[in-house]
């Protein structure tokens, strides 16, 4: 910009992005080391800005692919902009925990007006270029060559307007508005308040004075520890992909056509997930009943979707003809892949995988949605036992992001590379996990949901438990969402499973006698609460003196019980069972264990997942807190070896 605007020829300045796009923004492994650095690149963005606005020609971006964070702020600090339909502006700091820094958030309200400033600096969604030109973002639409177009645009004798120089209508309605939102629909995130306050002192004090607020408010966030877990997740998603001993360039089969098992609660969201991404698929159910009632609730869940507008009812009758069902295997002889999610139950298991081991292509795989079952045994069921691995979805599958994929013994790495790959087509996040008891989302949640409910039969009321993890950021409280998937479901399982109880230690009773009371939760209208019109929860305080009760007969002393132990007894449950499952090797890393719980697990994203938030608190200091408990309560509380390692050797779980 300073040679052009010293040569005489030139008149104006187009600046322009090279192959697929302008600029997508920072480079977010930069962010670590701008931790540590005084000068920020913020800073030196900001004052480079500073200096293309002032340029004495004028300067106009042309935008193609996206101008998204500092992507943007190099455009607004152009002097117009020009863009294809098809481009995307947008300022997605938020999502990482952060707000625009080099001048953003004072420079949008400017052009578009508070308004628009807040919803795109708090939200963080992206806005499609052909949206922008109305909100006055993007001055012109190119059609045809963005170069040529934007060139003619510079012609036209257009006149030097800076960003900084337009003037900011206030409106306080709209930043109430903003704060309210964002107080809901990113509970606990500071970043998204941080940018409403940024934006709103565009419309108060000068450009400079704006400026340097947004820097210190920027400043505050790149340091928070929020920004620090939602990077972390950032990196965890991506590094999830990566199996060390499946190279990205190992062989995959094509999945072109599937097969689904079974049209219950999974297995009718899993056909729905497949039809999605396009794949046509056979459901097939044991009776014409069930295949009925599941695809009634296939129905009703995409008309739901059409009602909200999300998509179209032609997109919704594509998707229903993608489904196929039955009551027999025809056709299976066809697919490339048959996901199983009948009723659980080993035996049942091993019948439906011997008969589609019979019917299926002998290069077809075969894969259980089991929550509980080896998969090895499983697997022998069929001749082909490297063709055989677990995807267990999350209820509802159509909805949650995670997807374990469950390692046996025999799977073959191409089968394994096959369905990480498919989990991406799928928009689910596949997780590589090896084959223990509960896998590792369960078999972490087991001790955090056992320690929930010691905490009730220690005094602590079944509202407080919830409200403390509530406030911690979990989607919701454990004994409520026990209640949403069924006590039944853990009962069932305890009962199959007491055999291999240690003798003599303390488990939790109260669950157990609330199933026998009939109370499974919100399928039976009362489990933990009770439940009104549209599953609505209310407290029952017929549950806290029952919970009294049992616990006097059982001899549990009773006392006053706070949010923070509550915090620490279910939330380090978690992370000393996972610090097992890692030492085990069941889980690759301890960011794939903590990418689990934020994706499937409701785990707040801002605190990076248990793992990372462990290594915040400190593994020393939770080692000391794992052993205080030990101490106390005895059994359950043994330090898992390898977070006794790491905290006497000043280590850290995430590498
Ligand atoms: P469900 O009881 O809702 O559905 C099972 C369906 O399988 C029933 O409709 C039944 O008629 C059908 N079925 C039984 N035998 C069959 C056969 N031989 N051929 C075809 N269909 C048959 O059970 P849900 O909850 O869908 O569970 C299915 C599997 O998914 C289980 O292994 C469960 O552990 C697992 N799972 C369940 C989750 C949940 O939240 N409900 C979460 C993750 C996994």
């Amino acid at each position: 910009v300073e040679r052009f605007q010293e040569e005489d020829a030139v008149r104006a300045i187009v600046l322009i992005g090279g192959g697929r796009t302008f600029i997508a923004g920072a480079d977010i492994r930069e962010f670590d080391k701008l931790r540590k650095s005084e000068q920020t690149g913020a800073a030196r963005l900001r004052e480079m800005l500073w200096r293309v606005e002032e340029c004495s020609k004028p300067v106009v971006a042309a935008i193609h692919g996206t101008a998204f964070g500092g992507g943007l702020e190099v455009a607004m600090a152009c002097h117009y902009r020009v863009a294809v339909a098809a481009a995307q502006v947008g300022q997605p700091e938020v999502k990482l925990g952060l707000i625009p820094g080099a001048g953003g958030t004072q420079r949008l309200p400017r052009l578009a007006g508070i308004a628009r400033a807040v919803e795109m600096c708090a939200g963080g969604d992206p806005v499609r270029a052909t949206e922008a030109e109305k909100a006055g973002i993007v001055d012109r639409l190119i059609e045809g060559d963005l170069l040529a177009g934007a060139i003619a645009f510079a012609r036209e004798g257009i006149a030097v307007r800076k960003t900084r120089d337009l003037t900011v209508a206030p409106d306080d309605a709209a930043l109430a508005a903003a704060r309210e939102t964002a107080r809901k629909r990113q509970r606990g995130l500071m970043a998204p308040l941080k940018a409403i306050d940024a934006v709103a002192a565009s419309a108060r004090w000068s450009f400079e004075e704006g400026c340097r607020y947004e820097a210190e408010l920027f400043r505050e966030c790149l340091a928070s520890e929020q920004s620090r877990g939602m990077i972390h997740v950032f990196f965890g998603e991506r590094t999830v992909a990566k199996i060390p001993d499946i190279p990205p360039d190992t062989a995959v089969l094509p999945v072109r056509r599937v097969g689904v098992v079974g049209a219950g609660t999974m297995g009718g969201g899993i056909a729905m997930v497949f039809a999605n991404a396009g794949i046509p698929v056979l459901l097939k159910e044991a009776t014409q009943e069930a295949l009925d009632r599941g695809l009634a609730t296939i129905t009703r869940n995409y008309a739901n979707s059409v009602k909200r507008g999300r998509f179209t009812p032609q997109v919704m009758e594509e998707r229903l003809a993608l489904i196929r069902p039955s009551v027999t295997h025809d056709g299976f002889e066809d697919v490339d892949m048959i996901v199983e999610a009948v009723f659980e139950g080993m035996e049942l298991k091993k019948k439906v995988f011997a008969e589609l081991d019979r019917i299926a292509r002998p290069d077809a795989i075969l894969a259980s949605n089991t929550s509980t079952l080896d998969i090895d045994e499983i697997a022998a069921a069929t001749g082909r036992p490297q063709m055989v691995l677990g995807t267990h979805f999350f209820s509802p599958a159509n909805v949650m992001r995670l997807l374990e994929v469950v390692r046996g013994r025999a799977t073959s790495r191409e089968v394994i590379a096959t369905v990480m790959q498919l989990s991406k087509k799928l928009g689910k996040v596949g997780v590589l996990v090896g084959n223990c008891r509960g896998f590792t989302g369960n078999r972490m949640f087991g001790p955090y949901r056992r320690e929930a409910q010691f905490l009730v039969e220690e005094g602590a009321t079944v509202e407080a438990v919830d409200r403390a993890l509530y406030d911690f950021g979990m989607a919701m409280g454990p004994l409520a969402t026990g209640d949403l998937a069924g006590l039944d479901v853990g009962w069932r399982i305890r009962q199959e499973y007491r055999h291999l109880e240690p003798p003599g230690v303390r488990q939790p009773l109260a669950e157990d006698r609330l199933c026998e009371m009939g109370r499974y939760g919100q399928k039976t209208g009362a489990g933990w609460y009770r439940y009104g019109e549209e599953r609505r929860a209310t407290t029952d305080p017929e549950v806290d003196a029952l919970v009294r009760k049992w616990a006097g007969e059982a001899g549990i002393p009773q006392r006053q019980i706070g949010p923070q132990e509550i915090v620490d007894r279910t939330i380090y449950a978690l992370v000393n069972e996972g610090a097992r499952i890692l030492e085990e090797g069941y889980a690759l890393r301890a960011s794939d264990i903590d990418i689990i719980y934020v994706t499937g697990y409701g785990f707040p994203a801002h605190r990076g997942g248990p793992m990372f938030y462990a290594d915040t608190v400190g593994l020393e200091k939770v080692y000391e807190r794992i052993c205080d408990l030990e101490s106390q309560h005895g059994y359950w509380w043994r330090p898992a070896p390898l977070l006794k390692q790491l905290a006497e050797s000043g280590g850290k779980f995430s590498k």
